[in-house]
């Protein structure tokens, strides 16, 4: 495991059981971005679907989801083991969910899936090439019609938004924590761990992939659900 990868998966087992706390500090709207993301979701609530969540953390998107589609079946991934052992406690009631400790780089889907989701995890992949794999491997797991949605940390289009964005996520994060965690603690985290693309380049890459129906669902400066439809 290379060095990077190495300091994410610690700095998320160390965070595992504050995670949950912390998230609503640290990303704007949290609660509204993973809500347009199931709303998105164009299936029955009656429908039996098999979804696979993707950097599951704590589970939070995989209980939304068994909370709309209760016969849903779910594969929960993610690289470090105790985001999966609170994930296994936020999630104790229910049946049906295969976890699975994997790093991203290595995983391989061993079966089709109706919806493929993913949130705040896919911008560690390292750079542009490995995100566009991992499009191309996502949409190759997904049935005919399945969705692929993803929320997370992008990067506007150019220095001047990308200003702008950084500006207003530190003022999001400055209303909850003093301006110097936010200054010595997550911007250097982000800075050091996170590799996020420009969405309009992810759109692209997911049409060049063959999905369709792409679009932005929903989107808070440098925070953003996107995804699409394979035909
Ligand atoms: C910011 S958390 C988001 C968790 C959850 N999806 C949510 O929105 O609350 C990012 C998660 O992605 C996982 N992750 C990061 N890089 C990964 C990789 N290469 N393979 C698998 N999981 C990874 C981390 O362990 C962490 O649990």
């Amino acid at each position: 495991m290379g060095g990077k990868l190495n300091k994410i998966k610690k700095h998320f087992e160390e965070e595992a059981k504050e995670f949950d706390d912390i998230i609503l500090k640290i990303i704007p709207f949290y609660k509204e971005m993973l809500e347009a993301l199931i709303l998105a979701l164009p299936y029955p609530k009656t429908q039996k679907i098999r979804v696979a969540d993707l950097g599951c953390g704590t589970g939070t998107i995989a209980k939304m989801i068994l909370e709309r589609y209760p016969d849903s079946i779910l594969t929960c991934v993610d690289l470090a083991a105790n985001m999966i052992e609170t994930a296994k406690v936020k999630l104790a009631r229910y049946k049906n969910i295969e976890y699975i400790v994997a790093d991203f780089h290595k995983f391989n889907f061993n079966r089709k899936y109706d919806i493929v989701v993913t949130s705040l995890a896919l911008h560690h992949l390292r750079d542009n090439q490995e995100k566009k794999k991992f499009f191309k491997k996502i949409f190759d797991a997904l049935n005919k019609n399945g969705v692929f949605y993803n929320a997370d940390v992008v990067l506007g289009s150019s220095e001047t938004l990308q200003n702008l964005y950084m500006n207003k996520w530190k003022e999001f994060m400055q209303r909850k924590i003093s301006q110097s965690e936010v200054e010595n603690i997550w911007c250097p985290k982000y800075e050091d761990e996170d590799r996020p693309a420009k969405i309009i380049d992810q759109i692209k890459w997911l049409k060049e992939i063959g999905f369709k129906k792409t679009d932005i669902i929903w989107k808070y400066y440098n925070f953003a659900v996107y995804g699409g439809i394979k035909p």
